[in-house]
């Protein structure tokens, strides 16, 4: 597996670090009477949100989303495709919602919109990464853990073909790959 990554772009010590820094800042801003509702994005979200939950010092619901948006070996999205959504767990929540990365924003606009259908107290969203090249103006995350490049990344639970999400680090995939 590792010999298919041409570079560790962040390492699994850089992102244990800023996912306790996240964790602190979400406990700042969160009230710890009323708590909070994640809605994470799956699979991508998985080890993210396993990391980030454990550093929430605050009662919290968890409820899981699978959305896809790259069908088979694609390195481009085509626009998301829900798998399985929310019920009405949202309703006067304060819900956080999680994603691996914010990249053209249409899995994110898409997420939100239906969070926001559902009338929850408060929505704020968190990505491990953002491409800063890509990012719409209409799509905010609250929470950044990373801003990188415009390059394709595996590893901590993105993926490419289902492939490397297992990988510890953040890491650029060779281009022979795909
Ligand atoms: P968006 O809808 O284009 O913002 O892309 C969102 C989804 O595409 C993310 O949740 C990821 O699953 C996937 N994605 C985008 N960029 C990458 C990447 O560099 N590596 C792996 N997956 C990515
Ligand atoms: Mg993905």
């Amino acid at each position: 597996m590792k010999d298919d990554i041409v570079r560790i772009l962040i390492s699994d010590s850089r992102i244990k670090a800023r996912v306790s820094e996240l964790g602190r800042e979400m406990a700042d801003i969160y009230d710890s009477k009323s708590g909070l509702t994640i809605v994470a994005i799956l699979n991508g979200a998985l080890i993210f949100l396993a990391d980030l939950m454990r550093e929430i010092p605050l009662k919290m619901r968890i409820s899981l989303m699978t959305v896809s948006s790259y069908p088979d070996a694609s390195v481009e999205s085509r626009g998301p495709k829900l798998i399985a959504g929310l019920g009405d767990e949202v309703r006067d929540r304060h819900v956080l919602l999680v994603d691996d990365i914010l990249d053209t924003g249409n899995t994110l606009r898409f997420v939100q919109r239906e969070i926001l259908d559902r009338g929850p107290a408060s929505l704020r969203t968190c990505v491990l990464l953002r491409k800063t090249a890509k990012a719409p103006s209409d799509v905010k995350a609250d929470f950044v853990g990373f801003d990188i490049e415009d390059e394709f990344v595996v590893g901590y639970g993105l993926d490419y073909n289902n492939l490397y999400r297992n990988y510890p680090h953040i890491g650029v995939l060779r281009p022979e790959v795909y």
